[in-house]
């Protein structure tokens, strides 16, 4: 018998790409993410005893990242302001570290980075401790600079990721991130709509498993029709913003196409003016106070001529009438929306890039961690 093996292959464990890998590995890195953090229905972070004095304290609250990081750090920061009381600024780390800010021991940062080793970041890190702030440092990597540097770390846990877009890593960012919101508000002033969501985010490893093969197929179908355009802009409001940077950021590293993301009501502000129908739009359209605003903004799209794409709520039969096509996800609180609507992004982006025949592991010009500035 003659078997065709590989060890780069059996590494990928039989599928084709390490980010279509990576992406199945979601509900368990979830899972992982989650584990020992829930404690009857609470926020449950030994790791960050030590910061609770400056947590109670705290003045300012910045959050501090880069690329698809940035972007969980934007849901973090609405979540923070949602249920903490708390006004958030959130920065790139590009800027954070040459802003004249006021930071002093009454001034939080939370740190977020996959690698621990993105030069921005840790530079900005330095200048925080340098001036008497806090910083907690969220990071997947054991032993990294962010995580020697930072007062207190808590890890993703998700095991190392070798695409070169985030995937797993940045469901695992949400998940942590919901956690460390969840134990800041407690700390602050507790609402109770955060013991429902922590609820919700309890059970979102089983969703995932339920829904990431049947999803796939159809993502695929979907990819199809879309992959030879040149052009695509995700427009989202609320939640749904960071959802539609992540969506364009990951089509942009791996496939090419040209991707932008914009919040829905700034299209009548100049981007509406690129619509046609060689422009099609990818609308997020969460089920939530402000689903109503994105739909006329929707139409206004569909005025141009543009297709529409939308990810919405399961039944969402409004969305549907007067959208091309549509994602449907299953209904959840407002914050968990962008971590369910995660791997459908992802996966049109990965099945784009490789109907264009591209290698979404190995996106060009890109490197895993930027470690210079
Ligand atoms: C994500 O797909 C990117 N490759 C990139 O934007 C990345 O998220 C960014 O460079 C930040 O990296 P970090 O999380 O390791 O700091």
């Amino acid at each position: 018998i003659h078997i065709d093996w590989n060890e780069k292959a059996a590494e990928k464990g039989g599928f084709p790409h390490f980010m279509l890998k990576e992406i199945f590995e979601e509900p368990e890195v979830l899972r992982n993410a989650l584990a020992g953090r829930i404690k009857n229905g609470r926020a449950n972070l030994p790791e960050m005893e030590n910061v609770v004095p400056a947590i109670k304290r705290a003045r300012n609250v910045h959050i501090v990242a880069c690329g698809t990081s940035f972007h969980a750090g934007l849901v973090l920061k609405r979540f923070l302001e949602d249920y903490a009381g708390l006004t958030v600024e959130i920065d790139v780390a590009s800027e954070f570290r040459y802003r004249n800010i006021h930071i002093d021991e009454n001034t939080i940062v939370i740190a977020v980075s996959q690698s621990g080793e993105t030069a921005d970041t840790l530079e900005g890190v330095r200048r925080v401790k340098v001036k008497g702030g806090t910083v907690i440092a969220v990071t997947n990597v054991v032993g990294s600079t962010l995580a020697r540097e930072s007062d207190v770390v808590v890890y993703l846990n998700a095991g190392p990721e070798i695409g070169v877009a985030a995937t797993k890593t940045y469901v695992s960012q949400l998940a942590v991130l919901f956690i460390i919101g969840a134990y800041i508000s407690h700390l602050r002033n507790e609402k109770d709509e955060i013991r429902q969501i922590i609820n919700e985010l309890e059970g979102m490893p089983t969703i995932f498993e339920g829904t990431l093969s049947t999803m796939n197929e159809s993502i695929l179908q979907l990819a199809k029709e879309y992959y030879q355009y040149r052009h695509f802009m995700y427009i989202g409001r609320g939640y749904g913003y960071p959802t539609a940077l992540e969506g364009a950021l990951k089509l942009k590293e791996i496939s090419y196409i040209h991707a932008s993301a914009y919040q829905a009501g700034e299209l009548k502000h100049g981007p509406i003016a690129l619509l046609d129908r060689e422009f099609p739009v990818f609308a997020i359209v969460p089920d939530d106070a402000l689903k109503a605003k994105v739909l006329s903004n929707i139409m206004e799209t569909r005025a141009r001529d543009a297709k529409v794409v939308a990810i919405c709520t399961e039944g969402d039969q409004e969305t549907g009438r007067i959208v091309n096509s549509r994602i449907e996800v299953p209904r959840v609180s407002d914050p968990l929306y962008p971590l369910v609507m995660s791997p459908y992004l992802q996966l049109f982006a990965y099945h784009i890039a490789v109907l264009r025949g591209n290698d979404p592991d190995k996106p060009r010009n890109l490197a895993k961690s930027v470690t210079v500035e």
